[in-house]
């Protein structure tokens, strides 16, 4: 990639390298997002990307804009992490970052979060409105598990069979795309629990380290009570700790996750690109649903 100039503003547009990622944290600091290095680290870490960085003689070396694509196979890819530094917004510097990684994706279909920010971007680069993403955080109240539901932590030791065997397939159905790059990460982050009916695992929430505390997600269940199930696991195993949960709002736990302590403190778009075709009237329901996100970067 090499220099360019939009709107008087002088930057390299170059591929984004692990070297940049103090620079991204400093980055999304400045725009009040939690992120720390270890977070930016994972999601580069599946993801291709690239980065804005202030033409030497300006501004030294600084990363003033970024931009992330992770592909999930050939079915599909997310845009995320999208920032320009505030003194340069306006000029065109983010539409340049998302014609970059627009092209890295190639011809999977895209999807992302949008922030009120990023909102107009979006819709002039062809991206349609599909959902509404929630985020509750705060220190969790523990609540019984409920007695009918069969929850457990999955072991460690056998943890990649199960993603393997199960949980990437569970996930595929809900998300539907293939995110084994994603689970084989987390396997190496995250703690996960397991919904078990009838002796066989039908659902699945993971729990890891993410900006101020810790985050649940994903979370896939065949339903809300089971999804629920899953979530009261990690808040009893948490009192009182810091907790985040990205959901939807067609999901229905919103008001349920606020009586837990995780009060709704905003939210994005959930936008795709192409808009999906609306499923024919006699297409079978998935027998899971995703109940949290990832992260809104990951989805
Ligand atoms: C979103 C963000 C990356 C946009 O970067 P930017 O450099 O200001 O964007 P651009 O200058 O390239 O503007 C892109 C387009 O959006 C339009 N636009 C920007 N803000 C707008 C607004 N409030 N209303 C209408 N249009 C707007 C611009 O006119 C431009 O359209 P054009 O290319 O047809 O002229 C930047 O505001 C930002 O970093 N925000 C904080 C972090 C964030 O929320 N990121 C989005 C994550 S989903």
């Amino acid at each position: 990639m090499s220099t360019h100039s939009v709107d008087s503003l002088a930057f390299d547009c170059l591929a984004f390298e692990p070297t940049h990622l103090p620079g991204a944290v400093a980055l999304s600091q400045q725009a009040q997002w939690p992120h720390r290095l270890e977070d930016w680290a994972l999601a580069l870490s599946l993801s291709q990307g690239v980065v804005a960085v202030a033409a030497p003689g300006s501004d030294g070396a600084r990363v003033v804009g970024t931009a992330l694509m992770t592909p999930y196979g050939e079915d599909a890819a997310t845009i995320n992490m999208v920032i320009v530094d505030e003194s340069m917004r306006g000029r065109g510097l983010g539409r340049r970052l998302m014609d970059e990684v627009m092209a890295l994706a190639g011809s999977r279909p895209l999807r992302l979060i949008a922030t009120r920010d990023g909102l107009p971007l979006y819709e002039k680069l062809g991206f349609r409105e599909v959902g509404t993403v929630v985020q509750h955080q705060g220190p969790a109240e523990p609540v019984p598990q409920p007695v009918t539901e069969d929850v457990a932590p999955a072991d460690a030791a056998a943890l990649p069979s199960l993603i393997a065997a199960s949980l990437t397939a569970l996930d595929r159905h809900a998300f539907g795309a293939d995110r084994s790059a994603l689970f084989t990460r987390l396997a190496e982050v995250a703690r996960f629990a397991l919904l078990r009916r009838n002796g066989a695992v039908v659902g699945f929430a993971a729990l890891r380290d993410f900006g101020r505390g810790k985050v649940i997600g994903p979370v896939v269940a065949p339903d809300a009570d089971g999804a629920k199930a899953l979530i009261a696991f990690f808040l009893a195993a948490h009192p009182g700790g810091f907790l985040r949960v990205d959901t939807t709002v067609d999901t229905g736990l919103g008001p349920w996750l606020a009586e837990r302590g995780l009060r709704h403190v905003g939210g994005g778009i959930a936008m795709r690109r192409p808009a999906p075709q609306p499923a024919p009237t006699d297409t079978p329901a998935t027998p899971v649903m995703t109940y949290a996100l990832a992260s809104q970067a990951l989805g």
